[in-house]
């Protein structure tokens, strides 16, 4: 029997460590697939999921910046895709119908309370960022009871807006960079600022010692955050490396029905991260 076929789709996409990490899940479960990459053109997405669907593809990862067009394409999604307002699993149901999850939010939660085995109940968060990344992991940072989440932002009408669509019982409240001057338990830094060689200007008033500083950026070394966080004496700091990998065990869980051991699998990338 041939084996079954997933893909990662992006622009650009070689560097994406997908294919490595699927194919390690695959290997240590003994399940029989194929994971490739796909550059899709940017102005056809939508050609390229159905192509590798029609070819008989059964499940696809969706990378930036396709996500939300992913969101858009689906006829079925999951509640965890419908909040993030983004997609990055694509797969068939039995009617064939084109269903959309989005794994990036508990990859993140999963990373945070079972690998580092913090418990974020009662606990106050500051968002850093108030783009795509930010918005798929608002909704399960909030169903693990924290006491509040301020999002933060370069653009403060985003964070406002943004505080605004998951408003509920829980205190949440979008805002400038400027106005956060409290010490947070936990700091999640989903801005791209380092890509430029920035930092978000904040009062290091917020970083205490007993803040978990968390970067969704990943790197060899301290990413640029973290090392700001760690010099205002952050007590942990911990970078985007184990959500990745957690939010494509999710997404294997999805397909395949089966968990991998993603310790395995994090300890393989991280000697060659970068
Ligand atoms: P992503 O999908 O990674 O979230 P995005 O939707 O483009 O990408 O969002 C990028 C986020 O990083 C935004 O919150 C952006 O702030 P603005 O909303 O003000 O644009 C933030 N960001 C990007 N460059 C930044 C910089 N140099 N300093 C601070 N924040 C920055």
């Amino acid at each position: 029997m041939e084996n079954d076929l997933y893909a990662v789709v992006g622009h650009p996409i070689s560097h994406s460590k997908s294919p490595r990490i699927h194919s390690l899940f695959a290997e240590q479960t003994g399940q029989a697939l194929e994971y490739t990459a796909i550059q899709a053109p940017l102005e056809d997405f939508a050609g390229t999921v159905n192509t590798f669907f029609n070819r008989g593809g059964k499940g696809l990862n969706v990378t930036v910046p396709f996500k939300e067009e992913a969101w858009n394409l689906v006829e079925e999604r999951t509640p965890a895709a419908d909040a993030a307002g983004a997609v990055n699993t694509l797969y068939r149901d039995d009617q064939q119908r084109l269903c959309g999850d989005n794994t990036d939010g508990p990859g993140l939660v999963r990373d945070l309370t079972v690998n580092h085995g913090l418990d974020l109940k009662d606990k106050s968060i500051l968002v850093l960022g108030a783009g795509g990344a930010v918005r798929g992991i608002l909704a399960p940072l909030i169903a693990q009871q924290p006491l509040r989440i301020v999002v933060a932002n370069r653009t403060p009408s985003k964070a406002e807006k943004l505080a605004g669509l998951f408003a509920g019982p829980l205190p949440i409240r979008g805002c400038g960079f400027d106005e956060v001057e409290d010490t947070f338990d936990l700091v999640i830094n989903g801005t791209s600022a380092s890509l430029q060689g920035d930092l978000p200007p904040l009062s290091p008033g917020i970083i205490g010692p007993k803040t978990v500083s968390y970067d969704m950026m990943y790197g060899p070394e301290l990413t640029p955050f973290n090392r700001w966080a760690s010099d205002q004496g952050a007590g942990q700091v911990i970078d985007g490396l184990g959500m990745l990998v957690e939010q494509a065990a999710e997404s294997f869980a999805r397909w395949r029905g089966i968990r991998p051991d993603t310790s395995l699998v994090m300890e393989a990338l991280r000697d060659r991260v970068g």
